[in-house]
């Protein structure tokens, strides 16, 4: 299996042969990750958190895909004899098997076909993420939720509208995403390893995500450095449509392998407490001026979720840029409006 990384911090997912355990509570045992939509960035991240044996791990879709889930979590056990990882994986339709999850991972709902924008999915997600996370709050009160749901920043908002848990235990996924988006064309063009790459963008998920140049470095060089600002920013202009791009070329469909990384690594954080400095998509209020939104900041994430939010101090055209973002989510908040009953 290969080790995957992130920001340049430091690598992670090194496989271990001994199944993680973790120590929530007095007994020791595995953590128990629920994966929320059987999809391909749902089945993905399924098998990303397997391989790395970072818990056990269930499956779950709607009743309509019966047997779909089960099939990808048994054809999923099977790879494990060979690739060598003792995780337990079940494929299900019933959210009673998903009880007392420690880690969830939403990822239930349409994803986008070419044309379409995040933004359209809003109505038909804010639907299907409502009805998970009042399914969750039922069967699994103590879960970290890690949304991945499109489009993402109102989705995460959802989710912790329904949920009513703390701040702390409600997160987003895209930022880890876009990051590695931007590392990996930064690569591209200076032919280096991703690894020596070390990177941040803010902001919501969307066309108006914020790189911080200034947070950018290559194997410790500033990148203003060794790439010229017209190419950076068309670099950083690819990173905003990374997704689009994907759409483009897939057409049925968008990314997942990615996303599915992006997010087994925040369950890896939060299952082995790794206090890793990540963009997500967090609950800021003062933090950045935000004002009780989602957005995507640097965050500590570990064992008991975003335990700290980093507030960088950005430059004047940096925060212009982050405010112009927190904008458009707000906008898209309102236009999603408030759950009903
Ligand atoms: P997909 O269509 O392959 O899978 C979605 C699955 O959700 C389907 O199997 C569907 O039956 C299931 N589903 C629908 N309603 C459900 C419910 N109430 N409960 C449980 N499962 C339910 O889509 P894909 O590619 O897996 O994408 C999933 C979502 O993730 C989309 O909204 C997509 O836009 C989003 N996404 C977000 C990214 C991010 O960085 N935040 C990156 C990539 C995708
Ligand atoms: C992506 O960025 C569609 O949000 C998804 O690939």
């Amino acid at each position: 299996m290969l080790p995957l990384c992130q920001s340049g911090i430091s690598p992670v997912f090194v496989v271990k042969k001994s199944s993680e355990i973790q120590t929530r509570g007095k007994e020791m045992r595995r953590a128990k990750i629920s994966v929320i939509g059987a999809g391909n960035v749902g089945a993905t991240t399924a098998h990303w958190c397997a391989a790395a044996e970072l818990g056990d791990v269930v499956l779950l879709d709607i009743p309509a895909t019966e047997g779909m889930p089960a099939g990808k979590a048994l054809d999923l056990f099977q790879a494990s004899p060979i690739m060598g990882f003792d995780s337990k994986i079940t494929g299900t339709t019933d959210w009673s098997d998903t009880a007392a999850s420690d880690v969830i991972v939403v990822t239930a709902g349409i994803a986008r076909k070419p044309g379409m924008s995040r933004d359209d999915l809003l109505s038909t997600n804010a639907k299907i993420v409502g009805d998970v996370a009042e399914q969750i709050k039922n069967t699994s009160p103590d879960a970290i939720v890690i949304v991945v749901s499109n489009p993402l920043d109102a989705m995460v908002q959802r989710t912790f509208q329904v949920l009513g848990f703390p701040p702390s235990r409600v997160l987003g996924q895209a930022g880890i995403l876009d990051t590695a988006r931007y590392r990996a064309f930064l690569a591209m063009e200076l032919g280096v390893s991703v690894e020596d790459i070390t990177a941040i963008l803010l902001g919501g998920h969307g066309d108006t995500m914020v790189p911080i140049p200034s947070c950018t470095s290559v194997g410790g060089i500033p990148v203003t450095q060794l790439i010229a600002s017209d190419r950076l920013d068309s670099i950083v202009e690819r990173t905003r449509k990374g997704g689009a791009e994907i759409v483009g070329l897939l057409k049925t469909g968008s990314a997942y392998y990615a996303p599915a990384a992006a997010s087994a690594q925040m369950v890896e954080a939060v299952v082995r407490d790794k206090k890793r400095l990540v963009p997500c998509a967090a609950y800021c209020d003062s933090e950045y001026s935000v004002g009780g939104y989602f957005v995507g900041v640097p965050v500590i994430l570990g064992g008991s979720g975003v335990e700290k939010i980093i507030e960088l101090s950005l430059l004047p055209d940096e925060k212009a840029a982050l405010n112009k973002s927190i904008d458009a989510v707000r906008e898209l908040v309102a236009a999603m409006g408030r759950p009903t009953a």
